[in-house]
């Protein structure tokens, strides 16, 4: 049965003294939570992911994909920035949503939410890995044998298409040591980290504007015709193109936008977070959005959509048209600008954990444990990179950013929902940022992150079922008996 005990709700009284409890320092001011924002959704979805995307999907249309996911994550964003406003806690979603729906959507957000913030960083690890290796190869150091550099899969897939035998073991070293690296600037803590943060955002917004305006001059007008090409299906029975692969290619590319939200799990540590949260959230994604649909439509301008490159193709693109020295700057840039996707990731999951183990939802002496010098959550924090790390050097790329995505539109739908319920249930709340049309905004939020979630295929579908039922078996047997609400 049911009971009604799993959708009490955390009184909203008890978050003003989680807030005035908090021992996290109250140090981030509105700019730096938008370079936060930036930070974190600048990264392996344009850099990576945008070669597939155009080559295989959408042609020169994958500016439309763009825009299309950039829409399903405005409506979320502003959701997003109503919620934050009434609720400046640190544990974002599903914080709103145990003080608003109950506690069991709560953990299942929160569930979600670590696909999107762990397979998130675990995703960006490895691009960053493939970007490092293209790095080194700019100075002729070869030297990292390849099953150093690879996940068993894909390291047996690459070895089969160049007719070698697979490696007998293989893992992503590169991969895995960086979210260490991470690890360790997180751990002394967000002052430090905030400031390393602003450094590589200011790199990595120069290199995506340097794209634009030095692109710009190599583009051709005879690259973007068609510009929707025709639909095709393979020998494999897969469909390309047309605007079934507009659709597919924006669900690829929405793990480019996934981030912006992480601003909102700094909230205990910004100064003004009824205001500056919101303003962050929004301008953040707003800036990302016109950078993605310029960097797009200058990369398919500059090179015919079926030659772009797979693996890295904003610095392929440059090499294409004779600018080898353009190419190797991006591939510098990847390098140090992926650091703080992941940075931001992994700040923002184990945020998410202090908050559920407040709750008594997972076991506070690793979640909630801060450090007395650096005032960081520290034991969730190396927990956070330890798995993030393992999973990173053995998953391939494709199938972490595909998990990520789910859990991320998934998480984005329900919170759409959880603000319209809340404004209906609770009109009167005092809401610092108050969305106007949110009747229309709400619904149309559901119905882009759910479309958006199937254009993604079967197995990830399976996996995301996979993943929840552990999480749901989680919450009945620990969270639901551990929960501080049963004492009240
Ligand atoms: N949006 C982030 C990226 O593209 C996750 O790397």
């Amino acid at each position: 049965m049911f009971s009604e005990k799993y959708f009490r709700k955390k009184p909203l009284s008890a978050y003003h003294n989680d807030l005035h409890n908090s021992e996290l320092k109250r140090v981030l001011g509105k700019w730096e939570l938008t370079a936060i924002g930036v930070g974190a959704v600048i990264g392996g979805g344009i850099f990576v992911l945008t070669g597939v995307a155009a080559n295989l999907y959408a042609g020169p249309a994958l500016t439309i994909s763009f825009m299309l996911a950039g829409i399903g994550c405005l409506f979320a964003a502003l959701c997003y920035a109503e919620f934050a406003s009434i609720l400046p806690v640190s544990g974002s979603a599903y914080a709103y949503s145990y003080g608003t729906i109950g506690e069991f959507f709560a953990w299942f957000i929160g569930w979600n939410l670590i696909l999107e913030y762990l397979m998130g960083a675990t995703t960006v690890a490895v691009s960053w890995s493939k970007y490092l290796v293209k790095l080194l190869h700019l100075f002729n150091l070869d030297f990292i044998p390849t099953w150093l550099l690879n996940d068993p899969v894909t390291a047996r897939e690459e070895a089969i298409l160049n007719g070698l035998q697979a490696p007998a073991f293989s893992i992503n070293l590169p991969a895995a040591l960086i979210v260490w690296v991470v690890t360790y600037i997180l751990v002394k803590g967000i002052k430090e980290s905030a400031k390393t943060n602003n450094l590589i955002v200011t790199i990595k917004v120069l290199a995506v504007l340097f794209v634009i305006i030095v692109g710009a001059v190599y583009v051709k007008g005879a690259n973007w015709e068609p510009f929707i090409p025709e639909k095709i299906i393979d020998a494999k029975g897969d469909s390309h193109y047309g605007i079934s692969g507009v659709i597919t290619a924006a669900g690829i590319v929405f793990f480019a936008f996934i981030g912006f939200d992480a601003v909102s799990t700094q909230s205990q540590e910004a100064i003004n977070p009824t205001k500056d949260i919101p303003f962050a959230i929004i301008v953040s994604l707003i800036c990302c959005t016109i950078l993605y649909v310029l960097v797009s439509f200058i990369l398919t301008g500059m090179v015919n959509y079926k030659n772009l490159d797979l693996g890295a193709p904003v610095a392929s693109a440059f090499s294409a048209v004779g600018l080898n020295w353009a190419s190797g700057l991006i591939i510098i840039a990847a390098v140090i600008g992926l650091i703080s996707v992941m940075l931001v990731m992994l700040l923002s999951q184990t945020r998410i954990f202090l908050n559920m183990a407040k709750d008594g939802l997972l076991p506070a002496e690793y979640f909630a444990a801060i450090h007395p010098v650096y005032k960081t959550p520290w034991k969730s924090t190396i927990l956070v990179g330890a798995v993030a790390s393992v999973v990173a050097a053995i998953t391939p790329i494709e199938k972490a950013s595909k998990m990520t995505s789910i859990g991320t539109l998934f998480a984005f739908a329900m919170i759409c929902a959880a603000v319209l319920v809340l404004r209906k249930k609770q009109p009167n709340l005092h809401r610092p940022f108050k969305l106007k049309y949110l009747s229309v905004i709400a619904p149309l939020g559901i119905v882009f992150n759910v479309l958006l979630m199937f254009s993604l295929d079967k197995s990830t579908w399976l996996r995301l079922l996979v993943w929840s039922v552990i999480g749901i078996i989680i919450y009945f047997t620990y969270s639901a008996r551990h929960s501080h609400l049963n004492k009240k």
